[in-house]
């Protein structure tokens, strides 16, 4: 019997192989989890190309997110940028790629959050930008701030930034999230856990990059994403 407020990982083996979708550390999974066998789709569907998003969706401060309003917001300024990939290395262009998060002090600007912590007038907290001919994206944004989320007692995120990829096929629709460097809450947390493998988890963890740090201006940290179906890509999350 597993308590309500008991820190539970799907590696747990008290949970069982079968439930890496659906568990109890991370309650909402309950309902979103496929409750019957997944079916795999016709291999020719594979290489459909999906929708694509053109320049005229894109404002100029999308990819900005410290330039959305009238001042700056509060936190640590940082710059993110990757590129998208297909698995055999090559870059994917034109995908879309949006990013949501919370403020420095671990907050969203949502109806539903209410975590006692204040909400910054100068951050909305999303972004969007297609990759250009190299794959390549880049986002200027402040640290998100970790945040309590419930799940068992004491339960902190560890910072992060949620990600979503519409690339060129069908099959390379991505959402997930990527963290940061040498997060200590890592251990503690159901849903980076709930990818199983440990090399896979390393994989939605972006590097410090010093080349990508502005001087006298911000940390630069560097996240490749890899869509595809095969093995070695970025693990995704099953709850859209
Ligand atoms: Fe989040």
């Amino acid at each position: 019997m597993i308590a309500d407020n008991q820190i539970v990982l799907p590696d747990d083996p008290s949970v069982g192989p079968e439930v890496q979708v659906d568990y109890p550390g991370y309650r909402s999974t309950r309902l979103r989890a496929p409750k019957r066998p997944l079916v795999t789709s016709p291999e020719e569907l594979h290489s459909l190309r999906g929708p694509v998003f053109g320049d005229e969706s894109i404002e100029e401060t999308d990819h900005d997110l410290t330039a959305q309003h009238e001042d700056e917001p509060l936190g640590e300024r940082i710059v993110v940028s990757g590129r998208v990939l297909d698995e055999d290395g090559r870059p994917i262009r034109g995908a879309l790629v949006e990013v949501w998060q919370a403020n420095a002090a671990g907050r969203y600007r949502h109806d539903v959050d209410r975590h006692p912590a204040p909400l910054d007038p100068n951050f909305s907290g999303a972004g969007r930008v297609l990759t250009d001919a190299d794959g390549s994206y880049r986002f200027v944004t402040i640290k998100p701030g970790s945040y309590p989320w419930g799940n068992h007692e004491n339960a902190w995120r560890p910072a992060h930034i949620h990600f979503s990829i519409f690339g060129r096929a069908f099959t390379q629709r991505l959402v997930t999230q990527m963290y940061f460097p040498g997060d200590p809450l890592f251990e503690f947390d159901p849903i980076f856990h709930s990818v199983r493998d440990p090399k896979a988890r390393e994989l939605l963890v972006s590097s410090f990059d010093l080349e990508t740090t502005t001087p006298e201006w911000a940390l630069g940290y560097r996240w490749d994403i890899v869509l595809g179906r095969a093995g070695g890509t970025t693990p995704f999350e099953t709850e859209t």
